[in-house]
């Protein structure tokens, strides 16, 4: 696992960028909606989701990256404001807060169905990450930090799925991304 505050003190906010899953499906969230990003290191996806109107908090465990985050959104008058929490073991203790809960290249099995708790009744979950067979060395290693074939279809099976896309390594045209889960879903 890396140091992230290392990771982050050489990166700059203008590096992040959205996930292709929240940049092709963001039209779903209802304007002005309350929005989460989850482990969000620099907060690409929170900073491209408070620039069309939302009112964004980002969560992640590096106080370096939220700092960065918070005088980004300050310098930019974006309605965008980032706290540092340990996610793998103190859960904010919440219910029914967000209309959008956004979560891209983090995994932590045990606590999955927080992100459902979260959500009000009607909010959506966007998550994007790496799964099933590694492809040409791209993502993690770890089985802990991989999702497995269907596997959010089924932890999340009470929602209704508004979109998913799980290309294998098998998958070759133009614009398959091997290895990886795209998945939009409704409480
Ligand atoms: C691969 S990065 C992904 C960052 C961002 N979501 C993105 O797509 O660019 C994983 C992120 O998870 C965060 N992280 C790791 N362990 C965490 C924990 N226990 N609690 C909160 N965040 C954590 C790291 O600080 C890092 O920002």
């Amino acid at each position: 696992m890396p140091d992230w505050n290392n990771v982050y003190t050489e990166k700059s906010v203008n590096s992040a960028t959205p996930s292709e899953v929240v940049k092709e499906k963001a039209y779903l969230i209802p304007a002005k909606s309350k929005v989460l990003e989850y482990a969000s290191g620099l907060a690409g996806n929170g900073i491209y989701l408070a620039k069309k109107g939302h009112d964004v908090m980002a969560w992640d465990l590096s106080e370096v990256a939220v700092e960065k985050i918070n005088t980004y959104a300050i310098e930019n008058k974006l309605n965008l404001a980032a706290q540092v929490h340990d996610l793998e073991s103190v859960l904010p203790d919440m219910k029914n807060k967000f209309d959008a809960v956004v979560v891209s290249y983090f995994l932590h099995r045990d606590t999955l169905r927080y992100l459902y708790e979260i959500l009000k009744e009607g909010g959506l979950l966007f998550y994007q990450t790496f799964s099933g067979e590694r492809y040409e060395n791209q993502g993690p290693l770890r089985e802990a930090f991989r999702l497995k074939q269907n596997e959010l279809l089924e932890v999340f099976s009470d929602m209704q799925l508004l979109f998913y896309r799980e290309d294998d390594c098998r998958s070759s045209a133009d614009g398959a991304r091997q290895g990886q889960v795209y998945f939009v879903a409704k409480k």
